[in-house]
């Protein structure tokens, strides 16, 4: 007993008290942000980026590192890593850079969402640009450029819900956890669709990037068609006029940020538009970095970042929530081919073909339903649901290849009974897909066609007018 207490004397606690405390010391220093940074200097500068030395064995691509100049600390990307230097991309351009300044190692960029971000407007650096205020951050800070989960432990895509857009519901409807593709020429209303379908009441969160848009759209975006939906919403938004770098960022913070969300359980919606701007972003960064175009100036780590990027939507793990992803492809030229394009509706579960002369007719969304594919539109649909749309289709097709015969006047009405019931009922069914932005989203699609091909049938009896006699 005596031997226990001389041992737990005031010198032997005061001892123990200090190693407590220089173990608290290891342990906190051993921390991350803590570990001394490995360096280099600035080497060369030119438009678009700069090389720095002594950094090459220290960082991998991809990796952030902070520019330290009389102005202050600046971020830039690593875009190339040779064996004396590493290229970096600035975030922003047009810092001031000097040859000789210091860089340093920061390592992957991280965001820390949490759910008080919804209703806030963000940058890609996940800096709030909606003057209301500082935005909290969250325990846990995810790396921008994660990998999506592994396929084997993605939980299925089965369950169907409804967009409010009377054409998509019909022909292509969607699954939660699908990856859709609008696509289009420029100024057929890829935009106007994305915010009809922002507004589907099937989601917890909506979170929308908005990358190289005109600084005009964002605004309009966000305040007037989101309306009820804006306080469960995250907006990232890069302009047209941000870096390359920022643009290709939001998209990527974006899906952080629903990342987050659908880890905690719940169904979130992520809306991009556009994608091809992420891909000319990243072509831009790429080509500063020396990389060789592949296809039509596209260089290959667009093909690699295009799948990255929209792999990691879709449905999460057992247990999680969701990410359903609505992007938009703009066709250059209305070239449904363009390698952006191609590349893209090979790696999503959809595509909605929207086409200039249906928009020109004055068809809004002037959504092509032939042309348009959900691959999970058999999850979606019911069998008797699936049995109609399939004789839809055959009535809009017949309907369409007959049209310039008909101009001419090379049918007569009673020769074929399926065309005259093309003829007849693919009018009504286009005024149905009809659909303005500010009109209310459609309980029911179908008994919304239903209805309206019953009121026609009915005002179309033999003599009531509208009918053609037969000849
Ligand atoms: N559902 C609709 N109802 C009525 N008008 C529409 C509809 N959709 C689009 N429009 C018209 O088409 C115009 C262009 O639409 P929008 O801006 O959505 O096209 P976009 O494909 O996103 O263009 P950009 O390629 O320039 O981004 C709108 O200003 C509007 O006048
Ligand atoms: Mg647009």
């Amino acid at each position: 007993m005596m031997e226990t207490m001389r041992r737990d004397g005031p010198e032997t606690l005061a001892a123990s008290t200090s190693l407590a405390a220089l173990a608290g010391l290891v342990e906190r220093y051993a921390k991350r942000e803590f570990s001394i940074a490995p360096g280099g200097h600035v080497q060369t500068i030119a438009p678009g980026h700069y090389t720095v030395s002594g950094l090459s064995r220290h960082v991998r691509l991809g990796d952030f590192v902070a520019h330290k100049s009389a102005t202050g600390t600046r971020l830039g990307e690593v875009v190339r890593v040779e064996p004396e230097q590493v290229v970096v991309c600035p975030i922003e351009p047009g810092d001031p850079i000097g040859i000789h300044d210091t860089v340093i190692r920061k390592g992957a960029f991280r965001i820390a969402p949490t759910d008080n971000w919804c209703g806030r407007t963000i940058n890609a650096l996940a800096e709030p640009i909606d003057g209301l205020g500082p935005l909290l951050q969250g325990d846990v800070r995810r790396s921008i450029s994660n990998t999506a989960p592994p396929s084997m432990t993605r939980k299925r895509v089965e369950h169907g819900f409804r967009t409010g857009v009377r054409a998509i519901d019909i022909f292509s409807p969607l699954c939660l956890g699908q990856r859709l593709g609008i696509f289009a020429g420029s100024g057929v209303g890829k935009s106007t669709l994305l915010s009809m379908l922002a507004r589907a009441d099937a989601f917890d969160k909506v979170v929308i990037a908005l990358v190289g848009e005109r600084g005009r759209e964002v605004r309009e975006f966000i305040e007037d068609t989101l309306g009820d939906n804006l306080s469960k919403s995250v907006a990232v938004v890069a302009t047209s006029d941000e870096s390359p770098m920022l643009r290709k960022m939001a998209p990527m913070t974006a899906v952080t940020v629903a990342e987050h969300y659908r880890d905690k359980g719940d169904n979130v919606l992520l809306i991009v538009d556009s994608v091809t701007r992420f891909a000319h972003a990243i072509r831009e960064v790429a080509t500063a970095a020396g990389e060789p175009p592949i296809a039509r100036g596209y260089p290959a780590s667009v093909f690699t970042e295009l799948p990255r990027l929209l792999e990691r939507a879709g449905p999460g793990v057992e247990g999680s929530g969701t990410i359903t992803a609505i992007i938009s492809i703009l066709v250059d030229g209305d070239n449904h081919n363009d390698p952006v394009a191609d590349s893209t509706r090979g790696i999503l579960d959809g595509h909605i073909v929207l086409e200039r002369s249906l928009a020109e007719e004055g068809r809004y969304p002037p959504i092509n339903p032939l042309a348009s594919i959900s691959r999970l539109a058999r999850k979606a649909w019911t069998p008797d649901q699936e049995k109609l749309v399939a004789r839809l289709k055959a009535l809009i097709h017949r309907f369409e290849e007959t049209r310039d015969l008909r101009l001419i006047g090379g049918y007569r009405p009673g020769g074929d009974a399926d065309l005259d019931m093309a003829i007849k009922q693919v009018p009504v069914i286009y005024e149905v897909l009809k659909q303005t932005p500010g009109e209310r989203a459609a309980f029911d699609a179908f008994t919304d066609l239903a209805n309206a091909l019953k009121a026609a049938a009915m005002g179309n009896q033999p003599g009531a007018a509208g009918t053609r006699p037969r000849g």
